[in-house]
């Protein structure tokens, strides 16, 4: 495939009046965006351009059908300065998987991986330094046909924002609920892909259990409710005994690729995992026995969130202070050291970014 993009670069860039030490997730966006149009059945017209309005008009299809689909991905830096994207191949790959089950055209991998590479190398000085600061990379993919017929698209835009962060996104270790009447998804729904819908379809009952003083609440399988699928945003971990425990992936929830590293590097330092169903009961059991030593929550944007209580049916699960929880902490070390280059990175999930 030939990959030319036109690159229009702003004069300006608005990071003068940034401190990148002191931004909050998703709220500040880098000097550009790389879009392709996806038009006579093939991805076209690719370019940088600064960051601006889509114009788009009111009778647009993803307005209306939510026919969309996105990543959410990482730039950092090695000790020495340079960029890397981190997972950008496993990326590409779920991204299509989305784009798959909601009747999308695929982005061919090197498009992917190219417009991603140009634009974060313009944009490298968005990288915070800061040790757990990132630049968070949002690739998406909207339907632009201007119609009210509830059919796919013929025409879409790919496009890629970058949003600086100097901390993951939950600032402390979170309170969950476990929520026994909204489902996040079904066997056979969208809740495997990473669309648009599954995340606003979570603000009410994360805003009911924020009324009630929880951070998120834990998505259970229905109609049985007990066994255990995810947190609003996050993958969830169970250290038991001394096993780590995390749900399967059978439709029902998201491929994390966090959750995937963090399941191959728990491999690799010998610490027994087990990737199946697990019940609120078995949890509970678990904390009743003194079994439940550590949870946590991983996403790209939460990395790792350790779980200060779970709360289900009124019964509080109350873990071991965080200092006691170390596995996730260490998880999240590794995955920082591999990024950093100081750590050896066995499984190629760093790719440098050089101009
Ligand atoms: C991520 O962790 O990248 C996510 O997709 C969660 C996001 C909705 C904040």
């Amino acid at each position: 495939m030939n990959i030319e993009i036109a690159v229009n670069q702003i004069e300006k860039s608005a990071l003068a009046h940034l401190d990148l030490n002191d931004v909050s997730f998703g709220t500040t966006f880098s000097d550009h965006m790389f879009i392709a149009d996806y038009l006579d059945g093939r991805w076209q017209d690719f370019r940088i351009t600064p960051i601006e309005p889509i114009p788009m008009h009111p009778g647009n299809a993803v307005l209306h059908y939510s026919q969309t689909i996105f990543e959410g991905m990482k730039a950092l830096r090695r000790k020495d300065g340079t960029p890397v994207l981190l997972r950008a191949d496993a990326h590409a790959q779920r991204l299509n998987k989305s784009a798959q089950r909601m009747c999308m055209p695929e982005i061919p991998q090197e498009l992917f991986l190219a417009g991603l590479r140009r634009l974060v190398d313009i944009e490298r000085n968005w990288i915070p330094h800061s040790e757990w600061g990132f630049l968070y990379l949002r690739p998406y993919m909207i339907a632009m046909d201007d119609s009210l017929y509830p059919i796919p698209s013929k025409k879409y835009k790919f496009v890629i924002i970058t949003s600086p962060s100097s901390s993951p996104i939950y600032g402390k270790p979170v309170r969950l609920i476990t929520e026994s009447f909204y489902v996040r998804a079904v066997k056979g729904g969208i809740g495997e892909a990473k669309s648009g819908g599954n995340y606003s379809a979570s603000y009410l009952p994360a805003a009911e259990a924020k009324e009630i003083g929880f951070d998120q609440m834990i998505y259970l399988e229905s109609p049985d409710f007990k066994v255990i699928q995810e947190a609003g945003t996050m993958n969830l971990f169970f250290v038991i005994g001394n096993k780590v425990v995390t749900p399967s992936t059978t439709g029902t929830i998201l491929r994390g690729i966090t959750r995937s590293s963090f399941l191959t590097l728990l491999e690799d330092n010998g610490i027994k995992t087990e990737v199946r169903d697990i019940t609120i009961d078995e949890v509970v059991q678990a904390y009743e026995t003194g079994n439940l030593k550590e949870a946590f929550g991983a996403g790209t944007a939460a990395v790792v969130s350790p779980v200060a209580e779970i709360v289900h049916n009124g019964f509080v699960m109350s873990l071991p202070p965080i200092s006691e929880q170390k596995i996730g902490a260490s998880l999240k070390a590794d995955l920082a050291a591999i990024c950093r280059g100081e750590k050896k990175d066995k499984w190629g999930w760093t790719v440098e970014v050089h101009s």
